[in-house]
C-alpha cells in the first residue's frame, strides 16, 4: 500500500526493534518524517541512520514510555526540531514471560502495568494535548488479541492490552472534537525479539506453538501489523474511529 504522509511527522513508541521498527520504516517509505522512541539507544540510533537514508527527517527521542517526565522532555525536544507531531503509534509493549498467573510475583505487576498501560497514558497526554490545540491528529494504539480474548500465562499483560482497547474507545470519543482519530490493533503472534523471548523456557514454548497453530494464517510479520497501522495513519481511514482491528491471521474472530 502506498499513501502519501508528506509532511507528517510521526511519533512512534518503542520503535527500534520488532513491530516499532517495521512501522517507522513503513511511515517513512510513504513520505512521514519521524520521531524514534526507545530506551534502546544503539538500535535507535541505527534506525535513525536508515530513515535518514530513504531521504526522510528522522530523530530520537530516548526515553522510557513509564515515566512521564522522560516522556515530556523528549517530546518536546521533538517539537523543538518539528514544530509538530501529526501521528502518534503507541506501540512500546513488554511481557516478562508466559507464567500462570498465580505463579507471578507482584513485582512483575508494576512493570507490564507501567509500560503496557501507563506508557500509553504519558504518550498520549503529553502529545494528544499539542493534537488537540492543533485540532488534528492521529492515534494508533498497540493491543494483543491477548486483550480480546486472554491469553494463558499473561493475565496482567492481558488485562493491561484490554484496557489499551477500552482507552482507544474512550479517547476517540473524548478526542474527535479535536479532529483527532484513536483506533487500535491488535496483533496475534509476530516474529519479533519479543515473541522470540518468550519462547526461551519451556511452557513459553509450549504455549505460544500451540498459539501460532491456531493461527489460520500463521505467524505475522512485523510488516503485517506495520501496514495496518499506515491505513490508520493516512487520510484514506478519516472516518473510522474508535475501532479495534485484529491483524492476527485469524487466531480471532470478534463481533
Ligand atoms: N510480538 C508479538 O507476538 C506481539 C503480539 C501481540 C502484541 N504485541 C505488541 O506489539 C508491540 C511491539 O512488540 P514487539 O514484539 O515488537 O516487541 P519487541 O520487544 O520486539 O520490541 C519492543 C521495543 O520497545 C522498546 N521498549 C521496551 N520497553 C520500553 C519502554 N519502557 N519505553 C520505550 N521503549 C521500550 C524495546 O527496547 C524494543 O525496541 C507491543 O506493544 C507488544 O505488546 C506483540
Amino acid at each position: 500500500m502506498q499513501v502519501n504522509l508528506n509532511g507528517r511527522v510521526a511519533l512512534v513508541t518503542g520503535a527500534a526493534l520488532g513491530i516499532g521498527r517495521a512501522i517507522s520504516l513503513t511511515l517513512a517509505k510513504n513520505g512521514a518524517d519521524l520521531v524514534l522512541n526507545d530506551i534502546d539507544r544503539p538500535s535507535a540510533e541505527a534506525l535513525t541512520q536508515e530513515i535518514q537514508k530513504l531521504g526522510r527527517r528522522a530523530v530520537m527521542a530516548i526515553a522510557d514510555v513509564s515515566d512521564y517526565a522522560q516522556v515530556k522532555r523528549s517530546v518536546n525536544e521533538a517539537l523543538v526540531h518539528f514544530g509538530q507531531i501529526d501521528i502518534l503509534v503507541n506501540n512500546a509493549g513488554w511481557d516478562k514471560g508466559i507464567i500462570p498467573f498465580l505463579k507471578t510475583d507482584p513485582k512483575d505487576w508494576e512493570r507490564v502495568i507501567a509500560i503496557n498501560l501507563i506508557g500509553l497514558l504519558n504518550c498520549t497526554h503529553i502529545v494528544g494535548a499539542q493534537m488537540a490545540q492543533r485540532k488534528s491528529g492521529k492515534i494508533i494504539n498497540i493491543s494483543s488479541d491477548a486483550g480480546r480474548g486472554g491469553s494463558f500465562g499473561e493475565a496482567v499483560y492481558a488485562g493491561c492490552k484490554a484496557g489499551v482497547i477500552a482507552l482507544t474507545k474512550t479517547w476517540a470519543r473524548e478526542f474527535a472534537r479535536d479532529n483527532i482519530r484513536v483506533n487500535c490493533i491488535c496483533p496475534g503472534l509476530v516474529d519479533t525479539p519479543l515473541l522470540a523471548k518468550l519462547k526461551q523456557d519451556d511452557l513459553g514454548k509450549k504455549v505460544l506453538e500451540r498459539i501460532e497453530q491456531l493461527m489460520l494464517l500463521g505467524l505475522g510479520k512485523p510488516e503485517d501489523i506495520a501496514n495496518a497501522v499506515l491505513f490508520f495513519a493516512s487520510e484514506e481511514s478519516h472516518h473510522i474511529t474508535g475501532q479495534v482491528l485484529s491483524v492476527s491471521g485469524g487466531l480471532t474472530f470478534q463481533g
